[in-house]
């Protein structure tokens, strides 16, 4: 086996005829001219899957791969591996969120304090702190109940198909077993606890929880009675000791894991429990009705980190940068601290000059592939209208017009009232005066805009130049700028994509 990745814009479709799933791309090109070049067993990366890795693998240096049919050799790098985590790493401190953590805390108090089971539901778009905000209140939760114990299911990316996985590392915590505990000793350890612990059916239900990741053999289980063992059991385990259950980036789970988590978040009777689920919004399209009608329930949607904390963050992550790359990279983020630190990293590893403001801003100006992924990961979850509707928008730029969007594909006339309500009860757009919409972050515009091959956005400006120019008639000269912008990007784009564009 040899492996080569790279990273980059592709053009993905299903062909007509044979039904296959095509991708094509100088990054496919790319990654089939680094396999090639590798040895077998090795994982050769271009440099710019390299960086977007970031610090979590180890690559050796540089080498330079065959790059038969590109001008110049391609720079790549072999994968080492996982770089081990033991490596100590500066921990940027905690910024800002204040009253984010008093909430966390006030409803933990009473959790515990009233012995009555809390649920919370942390929300907020990719990277904005869901889980430092999560860590911050762990680490200051033994000072506050002591006795408390934590245990955390982490779903998974493409989890949909491991279905109750996660659930395997929050039982192993609960019968205080290392990770690694083989498989055939869970269901023993389950028995011993639950006789000490007073279920009433102790070996059955030891049984059900072991069965829930196949580690029995037996009758296909029935998901009521595998539901209620795991309620059981979370039940139990509260009653030993006060107990917090943290299941993270939620919307990632299966819809069977769903169902169960529903269960075993509603807990009979009194018992010092705290649950806290971290989820992207979009937990709330695969199940709108999450959390409504639960007693003690409390949804805490987080707000962008404001602007003094990114600018701290930029500080530390930098060690003390000119006050102008502070300013461009605040004003850039957007209070997104994910990207704060991306771009951060971006100007330490590319190292411009941080005194030269040009060098700076051009080296902000590039989106990183992981900020990148992430955004794209949410679009990509749109209903095909609003889809389309965020991408023609990109078009004009960080606002425009509704108006504008059939002036440009008359064929999306029809879906498109309903296509950006969903784009703003999403938190994509947010409605301006008139019918004009805004890109909530400057970073949905631009993943959106990239998203369109090169020929389609050289046509799509041709139109929104031309329908900018019926606009403004009788303000002519103020339209302008704007009018020649779009033409000018038509003749470029479409010069770069071979398209003979006649205006
Ligand atoms: N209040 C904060 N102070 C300092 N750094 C922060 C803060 N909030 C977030 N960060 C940093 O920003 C980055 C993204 O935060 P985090 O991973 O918590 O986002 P998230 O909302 O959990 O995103 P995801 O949906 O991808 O899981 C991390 O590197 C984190 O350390
Ligand atoms: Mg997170």
């Amino acid at each position: 086996i040899r492996l080569g990745l790279s990273t980059g814009e592709v053009v993905a479709a299903t062909d007509g005829g044979s039904g296959d799933f095509l991708i094509t791309g100088d990054a496919v090109n790319v990654a089939a001219r680094l396999q090639q070049g590798a040895e077998s067993w090795e994982i050769v990366c271009s440099a710019r899957t390299a960086r977007a890795a970031g610090e979590g693998f180890a690559f050796g240096g540089v080498v330079e791969a065959d790059a038969r049919g590109k001008g110049a050799p391609v720079e790549a790098r072999r994968l080492e591996g996982a770089r081990s985590s033991t490596a100590p790493r500066r921990r940027t401190p905690f910024l800002g969120r204040d009253a984010d953590v008093a909430q966390l805390e006030l409803t933990s108090g009473r959790a515990m304090g009233e012995r009555r089971p809390f649920l919370i539901t942390i929300t907020a778009p990719a990277g904005t702190g869901k889980t430092r905000l999560l860590e911050e209140f762990l680490a200051r939760l033994p000072e506050q109940q002591p006795e408390a114990r934590v245990v955390t299911a982490q779903c998974l990316p493409y989890g949909q198909r491991l279905t109750y996985w996660p659930l395997h590392t929050l039982l192993l915590q609960l019968l205080g077993l290392p990770e690694d505990t083989d498989p055939d000793e869970i269901r023993p350890a389950a028995q011993a606890w639950l006789e000490r612990a007073g279920d009433s059916a102790p070996h059955r239900t030891a049984e059900l929880l072991a069965a829930t990741f196949g580690t029995t053999e037996g009758d296909p289980i029935d998901r009521a009675e595998l539901f209620a063992a795991w309620r059981s059991a979370v039940e139990l385990a509260a009653r030993e000791h006060p107990l917090v259950v943290v299941v993270e980036d939620l919307h990632w789970s299966s819809d069977s894991l769903l169902d169960l988590i529903e269960v075993i978040l509603q807990p009979r009777g009194e018992a010092p429990l705290l649950m806290i689920v971290l989820a992207r919004p979009e937990l709330l399209d695969r199940r709108p009705t999450w959390g409504g009608g639960r007693r003690n329930y409390v949804a805490l949607n987080l707000e962008p980190l404001d602007d003094l904390a990114i600018a701290a963050l930029v500080d530390f992550l930098l060690e003390g940068p000119p006050q102008a790359v502070v300013d461009t990279v605040v004003a850039r983020a957007e209070g997104n601290p994910f990207y704060a630190g991306e771009l951060a990293r971006t100007l330490r590893e590319r190292g411009p000059d941080l005194r030269d403001p040009s060098a700076v801003t051009a080296a902000v100006a590039a989106l990183p592939d992981t900020v990148h992924a992430t955004v794209l990961a949410r679009l990509d979850l749109l209903p095909p209208d609003s889809r389309r509707t965020i991408q023609l928008g990109s078009v004009f730029g960080r606002s425009f017009r509704t108006s504008g969007v059939p002036a440009v594909e008359p064929g999306l006339a029809e879906g498109l009232a309903e296509a950006v309500d969903h784009l703003l009860e999403h938190e994509l757009l947010r409605p301006g005066t008139g019918d004009e919409l805004t890109f909530r972050h400057i970073l949905i515009r631009e993943v959106a805009y990239q998203t369109l091959p090169r020929g389609e956005r050289a046509r799509l400006h041709g139109a929104a130049g031309t329908w900018l120019e019926t606009q403004s008639i009788g303000r002519e000269e103020e339209a302008a700028e704007l009018v020649a912008f779009h033409f000018r990007e038509a003749v470029t784009l479409g010069t770069a994509a071979g398209i003979d564009l006649d205006p």
